[in-house]
C-alpha cells in the first residue's frame, strides 16, 4: 500500500555523511616494529558542516586528515567517501577524486615561487583539462572572492604571509571542492592575519555551504568552529 503524504513527511531523512570512516586503523613501519598512529577510528562529517580537529603534537591529526584527503591509505577500516566505499581503490581513481572534490590547504602555503598569484590558482585547473582562457577567468573569480584580485600578477615573495595564504585558499576553491582540508592553515600567521583567514573560512562554510575541516593548535581557531575533535594517542576522545 502507497505511504500517506504525512507518513512520508514524518520519515527521518538522515543527513548524508560526506566522510565515513568506520573503525580506521593507520600502521606505520618503523624498523622492526610497528608503530600504531591511529587506532579503530569512527568518524563522520556531514555535508556542510565545519570541525576542527585538535590535539597534543604526534596524537595522529596529520595522519587522519592524510587518509581524509586521500593522500594516504588506511591500513585497516573502511572510508565512505560521499556514500561511495573509497578504503580499496587505486591511487589513479583516488587522485581522480582527490582532484575534483577536495581542496587542500598547509600552514606552510606550497605557492609555486616563480610563478603569479594568478598562475598558482590557474594551476589545479591545468589538471584538469581546462583550456588558459576559462582557468585564467575562473582563478581571477576565486582571487577576487579572496580580496587579491588586485594583487593577481604579484609572486609570492611580494605577498604577505595572509595574503600567501589567500591565494592558497583560492587555489583550493578553484576547482569548486566538497570538501575543504586544513592543516594548520593559521599555523604561520600572526594573530591579525590567522584571523582574517578564520574570517573567510568561516564565511565560505556559511555562504558557500563548503564542507572545511582544519586541525589546528590555536584556541581561537576552534572555538569559531561549530564542532571541535580531540585527537589523544591515535583515538577521538
Ligand atoms: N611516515 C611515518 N612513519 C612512521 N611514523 C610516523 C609517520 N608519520 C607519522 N608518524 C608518527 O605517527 C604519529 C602521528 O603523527 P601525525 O603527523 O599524525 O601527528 P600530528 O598530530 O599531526 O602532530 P603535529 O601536531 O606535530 O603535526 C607520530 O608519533 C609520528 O611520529
Ligand atoms: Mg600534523
Amino acid at each position: 500500500m502507497p505511504l500517506k503524504y504525512w507518513q512520508v513527511c514524518s520519515q527521518e531523512i538522515p543527513l548524508s555523511s560526506l566522510i565515513d570512516l568506520e573503525h580506521v586503523t593507520k600502521v606505520y613501519p618503523l624498523g622492526d616494529n610497528a608503530y600504531v598512529a591511529l587506532k579503530e577510528v569512527n568518524f563522520k562529517m556531514a555535508s556542510g558542516e565545519m570541525a576542527a580537529i585538535v590535539g597534543a603534537s604526534g596524537s595522529g591529526k596529520s595522519t587522519l586528515m592524510n587518509i581524509i584527503g586521500f593522500l594516504d591509505y588506511c591500513t585497516e577500516g573502511k572510508y565512505y567517501f560521499d556514500g561511495q566505499d573509497v578504503s580499496h581503490l587505486a591511487e589513479n581513481e583516488l587522485a581522480m577524486i582527490r582532484n575534483t572534490k577536495i581542496g587542500f590547504i598547509f600552514q606552510s602555503f606550497f605557492l609555486l615561487a616563480r610563478s603569479t598569484a594568478l598562475q598558482n590558482v590557474m594551476l589545479p585547473l591545468f589538471y584538469r583539462g581546462v583550456s588558459r582562457d576559462k582557468a585564467a577567468e575562473r582563478a581571477m573569480m576565486m582571487l577576487d572572492k579572496v580580496g587579491l584580485a588586485h594583487l593577481a600578477q604579484h609572486r609570492p615573495n611580494q605577498l604577505s604571509g595572509g595574503q600567501q595564504q589567500r591565494v592558497a585558499i583560492a587555489r583550493a576553491l578553484v576547482g569548486g571542492p566538497a570538501l575543504i582540508l586544513a592543516d594548520e592553515p593559521t599555523g604561520a600567521l600572526d594573530s591579525r592575519t590567522g584571523k582574517e583567514v578564520m574570517d573567510l573560512l568561516l564565511q565560505l562554510n556559511h555562504d558557500d555551504k563548503r564542507t572545511i575541516l582544519i586541525i589546528t593548535h590555536d584556541n581561537e581557531v576552534s572555538k569559531r568552529c561549530e564542532r571541535i575533535v580531540t585527537i589523544k594517542d591515535g583515538n577521538i576522545v
